[in-house]
């Protein structure tokens, strides 16, 4: 059984990924700004932007854990504002949580990664390949982290295999869900935190051997719809 890290953990789509590594029989740490609320993985607060915070998350897991056997980079964040609203540190303050916290985790998890052959995976968005208005930081980074991920699959391979996950819209409670937002969907609702946690999880294990460098979309069918106004 593995050691798995998670960024973002705390709630949402990462804590489902980890309750389903849990499940697995794995053990989970979790690096979040924010303490999750219950989980039997180990949480660490931690700002993954900053790297000084990075650097010493993975002294932690150096002691704690002694080992790393794949990186979850899930943790984001939106800021949706007309861009000349949008002031160039929001614009950077996204990049560096959605983009460059994957950079950061990864060079510090690298040399456990390669000791274990170990695996990563990357959440982006179908908003790296679509948009709606004023969405730019979190579009450009989404399009930057699918870009990083077969940088890093192409630099670290053979040793570790890096892969990314593009959710659709995924209910993580913080909206209602309507009749008409699962019925827009071609899969007929909208998504679950489960449908991203069971796909992270084979992406991890053994049985994804032969993936790296490539992108799932797990959208409902959402980008393969092609609307025209009646
Ligand atoms: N929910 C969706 O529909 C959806 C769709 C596409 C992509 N995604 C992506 O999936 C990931 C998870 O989304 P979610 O909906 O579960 O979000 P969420 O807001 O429910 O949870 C995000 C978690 O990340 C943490 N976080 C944010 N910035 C951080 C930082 N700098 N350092 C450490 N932790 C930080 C938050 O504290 C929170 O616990 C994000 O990258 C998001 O962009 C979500």
């Amino acid at each position: 059984m593995g050691v798995y890290l998670i960024s973002g953990g705390a709630k949402g789509i990462g804590a489902g990924i980890a309750t389903k590594l849990l499940a697995d029989g794995h053990r989970v740490v979790i690096a979040d700004k924010a303490k999750p609320e219950s989980s039997a993985a180990r949480a660490v607060i931690c700002d993954v932007s900053d790297p000084a915070q990075v650097a010493s998350l993975f002294t932690g897991i150096e002691a704690v854990e002694e080992r790393l056997d794949g990186i979850i980079c899930n943790a984001g964040f939106m800021i949706r504002k007309p861009l000349e609203e949008l002031t160039p540190e929001e614009f950077n303050a996204v990049l560096a949580t959605n983009l460059t916290s994957a950079f950061l985790l990864v060079r510090c998890g690298a040399k456990m990664l390669r000791a274990s052959k170990g695996a990563v995976v990357t959440i982006a968005s179908t908003r790296a390949h679509m948009s709606e208005p004023d969405t730019e930081s979190y579009a450009a980074s989404k399009g930057g982290l699918v870009a990083l991920t077969h940088a890093l699959a192409v630099s670290l391979g053979p040793d570790i295999r890096v892969n990314c996950i593009s959710p659709g819209w995924i209910d993580t409670g913080h909206y209602p869900i309507r009749p008409e937002d699962d019925a827009q969907h071609p899969a007929g609702r909208v998504g679950k935190v489960e449908d991203i946690a069971n796909l992270a999880a084979f992406l991890l294990g053994p049985d994804a051997e032969f993936i790296t460098g490539a992108e799932f979309t797990v959208d409902g069918g959402m980008t393969r719809k092609m609307i025209y106004a009646e």
